[in-house]
């Protein structure tokens, strides 16, 4: 980049001299201002590679200004590099949370900054601001994919609390975890306000993955379905907004319904079923859900990172309220019959859920993912029919696959997707990545899982 253009936005002109002067005779083009209204104008007319923004000026709310620089599309993406005399930690985190690259404390050191103006504009963030993220509030902490979630946090030296109502979460999810010294669990709901507002208030991220799931489960409970999934994800997000907390989202791979057009990208149209069909009330749930992220980023700024998972499975999962692959082994192992719902033709790709964690790691903490709708999937696809086969065969169970009518399961108004595959494009430039376990890796490690804990088998 040649001579980088820098907007200072500071009241304190002996800093700001300071400041400039380094800057300037390192090639940098420097504007200054201290007046909020002309540091609007200037970016109307140029838009800055970097932002340096003093957080504390008098009669002005820094943070404000941050969260416009975030709502206007020409800064969306700029680096900022928030300035302050001083600054606790929950000024730090949500200054941060709205995304400022970086923070430097008075007094400046002024070849300190020149190096952490250069890592700024690389669009990095400095490690130091990284690490100021230490409390993390995972709804639905005690599900599947949330206790996996707050082990690897726990490895990772975060502080995690876990909030959930165990519905269908289960203790033997965290049991390893009840006693860890960061780890603290909050049993009740997300619709809870009070229990809500309070867990929320020490937190500096949110993973959001409460809801009620599963088609059997959703079947069953439509009322609940809607309930949770959509007025609980409003009460997070709306506690959340008002301390500036980032929020992950986690949503679908169910709100793409009934669409035809493979692989589904995110910014494809939707194709929902009718409302007196059960299963249609999650998909609609979640694309709610993604449309209150969706508002709260926009209209105030809260950084919202929104997930699409695709199948996640590993160990943890259970099987009764509809997912296949636990349900297969159970039968498989037991030698009891695998039941295939409908003629087994439908596909899905399956995602192991080591995958899934470090992938979801990565674009919580991605500047990029502020304010997307982002697919996690994996290219692993197979039939269900040709699935029940291949854990049949690997297990070398006796069972019998049996074919069975959705009706009897689901009732008479039950409809299926055929295939779900996911686009990968935005995820791997987003993260870099994709998954990477393969389907036969996936079913070697859950067939391995079950054999060591076989006592696993009667939980599903
Ligand atoms: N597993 C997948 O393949 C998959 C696919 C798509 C989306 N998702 C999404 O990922 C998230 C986690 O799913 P999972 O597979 O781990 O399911 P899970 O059922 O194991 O986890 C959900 C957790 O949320 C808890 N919960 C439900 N309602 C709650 C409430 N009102 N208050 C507090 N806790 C509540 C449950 O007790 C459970 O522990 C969900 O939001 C789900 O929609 C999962």
């Amino acid at each position: 980049m040649d001579n980088p253009r820098i907007l200072i936005i500071d009241d304190d002109k002996d800093a700001t001299d300071l400041i400039s002067a380094r800057l300037k005779s390192h090639g940098f083009l420097v504007s200054v201002t201290n007046i909020p209204e002309d540091a609007f104008e200037f970016i109307k007319e140029n838009t800055p590679d970097l932002i340096i923004l003093d957080l504390v000026m008098p009669g002005v709310d820094g943070s404000e200004i941050l969260r416009k620089i975030r709502l206007d599309k020409k800064t969306r993406e700029v680096p900022v590099i928030v300035l302050t005399a001083k600054l606790d930690q929950s000024d730090k985190v949500s200054a941060f949370n709205l995304g400022a690259q970086d923070y430097i404390t008075k007094p400046y050191e002024p070849e300190e900054f020149l190096a952490r103006v250069k890592v700024a504009l690389k669009g990095a963030s400095h490690g130091a601001v990284a690490k100021k993220i230490k409390n993390i509030l995972i709804t639905g902490g005690a599900g599947f994919i949330g206790s996996a979630l707050a082990r690897r946090l726990l490895a990772e030296e975060y502080k995690v609390a876990v909030i959930d109502d165990f519905s269908t979460g289960r203790r033997e999810n965290i049991q390893d975890m009840l006693n860890h010294k960061n780890f603290s669990l909050i049993v009740g709901s997300i619709t809870d306000e009070t229990i809500l507002s309070k867990a929320v208030e020490g937190s500096d991220l949110i993973y959001h993955l409460a809801a009620t799931v599963g088609v059997k489960n959703v079947i069953e409970k439509p009322l609940d379905t809607v309930i949770y999934d959509t007025i609980g994800s409003s009460i997070v997000l709306k506690y959340a907004s008002a301390k500036g907390i980032k929020v992950v989202l986690t949503s679908t791979s169910e709100v793409y319904g009934k669409s035809k057009k493979y692989p589904f990208k995110e910014d494809d149209d939707v194709v929902i079923g009718p409302p007196d069909v059960n299963r249609w009330s999650y998909a609609c749930s979640k694309l709610l859900d993604e449309f209150f992220a969706i508002g709260y980023y926009r209209e105030r700024a809260l950084p919202v990172v929104i997930i699409r998972f695709f199948n996640i499975v590993g160990p943890g999962q259970v099987g009764r309220y509809g997912m296949v692959i636990p349900r297969f082994f159970k039968a498989a192992l037991q030698n009891q019959p695998i039941y295939v719902y409908g003629d087994g033709k439908q596909a899905r790709c399956f995602t192991y859920i080591d995958d899934a964690i470090d992938i979801m790691l990565k674009l919580s903490q991605s500047q990029k993912a502020v304010g997307e709708v982002i697919n996690l999937g994996s290219k692993n696809l197979i039939s269900i029919k040709d699935l029940a086969q291949e854990i049949k065969r690997i297990t070398r169970s006796s069972s019998k696959i049996v074919f069975e009518p959705y009706q009897k399961y689901y009732g008479s108004r039950f409809q299926d997707v055929k295939k779900r595959v996911p686009d990968l494009a935005k995820l791997k430039k987003i993260s870099g990545v994709t998954p990477q376990t393969t389907l036969p890796e996936i079913l070697k490690k859950m067939k391995r899982y079950f054999e060591e804990n076989p006592k696993e088998l009667d939980r599903i």
